[in-house]
């Protein structure tokens, strides 16, 4: 996606584009804990948003686990939205704010939609947080789901690629 102008609405996303790799805790109160690796990736296409796509796998076995693929659509006013779609059945649309920081940005987005497929598993709620500090992006993810209020399910630590 090189060569191509950023849009100016993308702006304060910058220190978010390109790949990064890193490992990843999760947890929940109806499951068991567990590693994974995951690979995120976020372009853009010289129009308003900014493209992200994810993957993981599971540390040790290097089987697949969750992924998912989604767009970045900065208002200009320090907020966004995020929508996104998992192959687990789960749709999730979120708004919230783009801090600009010394280091990088952090975004923090809540949701204002959660759709599940019939077969998918009950989520009702989430709120996703990446911050960029300089080469290091954290990311935290909350849902309410299987009946359990708004609880903490994953936390990663990834290095900029390249
Ligand atoms: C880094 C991304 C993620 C990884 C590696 C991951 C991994 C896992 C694993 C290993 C489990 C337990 C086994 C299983 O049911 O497959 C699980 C359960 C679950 N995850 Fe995630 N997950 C991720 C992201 C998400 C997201 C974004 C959502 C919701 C939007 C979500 C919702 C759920 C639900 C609803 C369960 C079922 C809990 C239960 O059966 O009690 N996960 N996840």
């Amino acid at each position: 996606m090189s060569g191509l102008v950023l849009h100016p609405l993308n702006a304060p996303l910058i220190p978010l584009l390109g790949e990064w790799q890193g490992p990843g805790e999760g947890a929940y109160p109806t499951i068991e804990s567990f590693s994974y690796g995951e690979t995120l990736v976020f372009g853009h296409a010289g129009k308003p948003f900014v493209a992200m796509n994810q993957r993981t796998k599971e540390r040790k076995s290097g089987v697949p686990l969750h992924a998912e693929a989604g767009y970045f659509r900065p208002q200009g006013d320090g907020s966004t939205e995020l929508v996104l779609s998992q192959p687990s059945g789960i749709v999730e649309i979120l708004t919230g704010s783009i801090t600009e920081t010394e280091a990088g940005v952090e975004v923090d987005v809540s949701s204002v939609g959660v759709h599940t497929a019939p077969s998918a598993k009950l989520v009702r709620e989430t709120r996703r947080r990446y911050v960029v500090e300089g080469d290091t992006l954290t990311f935290d993810f909350w849902m309410a789901a299987m009946g359990e209020p708004l609880t903490h399910h994953l936390t990663s630590r990834l290095t900029r690629q390249g």
